[in-house]
């Protein structure tokens, strides 16, 4: 039987109490984590959002109905107790806030009772993933996730005080609006006022907080809500929240330095770790060359080598093949792996190809110095040692290359980099390693839409000196954009926009846009462009990123309150799901079969 709380006042959270509190009477309320009974005492553990705190209940001091009552409860009964802190009696648990204490009982109410739960409330268990989000609410009273949710509502509440400090306003944009140019697909609402039209959810609050700065802010962020229909990847979710800013009259410098400080704040705040300014930057080609990645993870080296010009005229078509296409020839060196069984080398074969690889040549030199290698028969010996001289290559060590397209080579090399550091265990995910990588091309050809697309979005400023370039080389063109990495997962990105008209249009053309479109898609900026635009520059965060890395997840879903699975659904909710007829009918809507 539920009893009500009517004339008690919760006085303490379970952990708000300590040996300081000795001889008070508190009041606590939460949830049984465990019962005890040890003849005349029962003991049970209490759970609240701050933690466990051990009560005692003795029938000498409740009373027999009291103990009675203590009697019955069972695990996640959500219970009142009024009693007195006292020094343990029994041994001290070291591994408890409370471990020192007890609060013995001298009055229990019952406010719920609970049905056995599908999985126990604790940190570590093996429960499947799907078990736990469809009973969510359950597994949000987890220890560890509920540090997660409590640390991403610490680093919103230090942002936004760090920002508005900062001179920042924190100012709502739409979230039922027009497309936005972020390069995924849209999540659309129908209108039902105007019959087969639609909103779509924004991907990101880019074009209102650039309409902002036009509007004379100055200075704006939000915690945004942002939409996007992708395929989901374990830091990818279909709605997602991004700490946004954007700042007028700044350059590069100024975006970076300000979120570096925040960076900072925010680390030290958390985490108590110092994050060494400032934080360093290497280019986009820097980043590919040196570790085949525009988001390298910077705990370990295993850096590429082009061997290009080593094995240009060498006898291995493979390697000669896919330099004349233009091509080039990469390497790694994993240290001492040298002797690993070939089974395990077809594997990272099998994992290369993964990547678009054709395949993977390897040396593996064994500790005794002899070489075994897919393709040494196709070398001199000279070619050879200058391969293995080039990658550092010594007893014991494996060598794995790629020849392909630049954009594989560095995709194969990157992926397998982090592979082999994942599997020999070099990822120490207490270490944080930040980077900026900056200069990134501005366009990207699409072989899908054969033509160049932007890599960042169209509003993105090119480098100064490479504004020129824009008609001639358009793939030789760099842009102010810029990616804030920490260990290797991008965190944040973002960019100083074009504020000037006719470089805008320059970029609709390189992008194929006529002006038309661009009118009928960005018309309402290109308007406020026209009646003085401060320059300005922002970038976005992935708040559920940066909370993983630092509560030290794998995945984005322990720190989403309630996130969605793979195929974009909710498992608690049961969202998407059909609706009425009538629903439909009112919006204009017919569903066809899918084929
Ligand atoms: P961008 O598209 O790079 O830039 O997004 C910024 C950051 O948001 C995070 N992110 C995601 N997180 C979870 N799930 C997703 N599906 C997802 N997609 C992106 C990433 C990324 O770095 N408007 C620009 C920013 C700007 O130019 O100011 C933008 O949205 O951590
Ligand atoms: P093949 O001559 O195709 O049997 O390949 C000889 C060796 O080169 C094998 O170890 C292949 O895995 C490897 N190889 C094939 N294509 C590539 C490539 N594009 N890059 C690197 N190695 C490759």
């Amino acid at each position: 039987m539920a009893e009500s709380m009517v004339g008690l006042k919760r006085t303490h959270r379970c952990t708000e109490v300590s040996v300081a509190n000795v001889g008070e009477e508190v009041t606590v309320m939460g949830w049984v984590q465990t019962r005890r009974n040890l003849g005349a005492l029962i003991f049970v553990d209490l759970r609240d959002r701050s933690g466990i705190l051990q009560l005692v209940f003795d029938e000498n001091i409740i009373g027999k109905e009291g103990f009675d009552k203590a009697y019955t409860l069972r695990n996640e009964f959500v219970i009142a107790v009024t009693g007195k802190i006292e020094k343990r009696s029994g041994a001290v648990n070291a591994n408890l806030k409370t471990g020192e204490i007890e609060v013995i009982a001298t009055d229990l109410r019952i406010l719920s009772e609970s049905e056995t739960p599908p999985f126990p409330i604790e940190s570590d268990i093996n429960t499947k993933e799907e078990l736990r989000l469809k009973h969510r609410c359950l597994d949000l009273r987890r220890p560890d996730i509920q540090s997660c949710i409590i640390m991403r509502s610490q680093v919103a509440t230090l942002t936004r005080a760090f920002l508005a400090n900062e001179g920042f306003l924190e100012i709502e944009t739409p979230m039922l609006t027009k497309s936005t140019p972020e390069g995924a697909r849209d999540y659309l609402v129908p209108s039902r006022v105007h019959p087969g039209k639609f909103y779509a959810l924004p991907q990101s609050p880019q074009l209102f907080k650039q309409m902002l700065m036009c509007s004379g802010y100055d200075r704006y962020m939000q915690i945004a809500r942002c939409f996007r229909d992708e395929d989901l990847r374990a830091d990818r979710q279909p709605e997602f929240t991004q700490i946004d800013m954007e700042l007028s009259f700044v350059d590069v410098d100024d975006v970076i330095d300000v979120n570096e400080r925040l960076l900072a704040h925010l680390f030290k705040e958390i985490l108590n770790v110092d994050v060494q300014l400032p934080i360093q930057r290497m280019t986009w080609q820097e980043a590919m060359d040196r570790f085949g990645s525009d988001k390298p993870d910077l705990r370990f080296g295993m850096e590429l080598k082009n061997l290009t010009e080593i094995v240009r005229n060498c006898g291995f078509g493979v390697f000669t093949g896919a330099i004349e296409a233009g091509g080039s020839v990469r390497g790694i060196n994993v240290k001492g792996q040298g002797e690993m069984p070939r089974k395990k080398i077809d594997a990272l074969v099998d994992f290369a190809k993964g990547y678009g690889a054709k395949g993977l040549a390897y040396i593996a030199i064994q500790n005794d110095g002899t070489v075994k290698s897919s393709f040494a028969k196709f070398m001199t010996e000279e070619e050879m040692s200058a391969i293995i001289k080039a990658l550092d290559g010594e007893n014991g060590d494996l060598l794995l290359f790629a020849a392909d397209r630049n954009k594989i080579v560095w995709n194969v090399l990157g992926a397998l980099r982090v592979e082999m550091a994942e599997q020999l265990g070099l990822l120490d995910k207490s270490e944080y390693k930040f980077l900026w990588v900056t200069e990134f091309p501005q366009f990207e050809w699409s072989d899908e839409e054969e033509r160049f697309v932007a890599m960042h979005h169209p509003f993105t400023m090119p480098m100064d000196e490479d504004i020129d370039k824009l008609e001639s080389d358009p793939g030789a063109v760099r842009a102010k954009a810029y990616d804030i990495v920490l260990n290797g997962t991008e965190i944040g990105g973002g960019s100083v926009r074009i504020h000037q008209g006719d470089i805008q249009s320059r970029m609709f053309n390189a992008l194929g846009l006529t002006d038309e479109v661009a009118n009928e898609k960005f018309g309402f900026l290109l308007d406020a462009y026209k009646y003085g635009v401060p320059p300005h520059a922002g970038l976005a965060y992935g708040l559920d990123r940066l909370v993983m890395l630092m509560a030290k997840k794998d995945s984005i879903r322990d720190v989403i309150a309630f996130p969605k699975v793979k195929d974009a659904s909710c498992l608690l909710t049961n969202a998407p799901d059909v609706v009425d007829a009538k629903q439909l009918t009112e919006l204009s809507i017919a569903t066809v079969e899918a084929e």
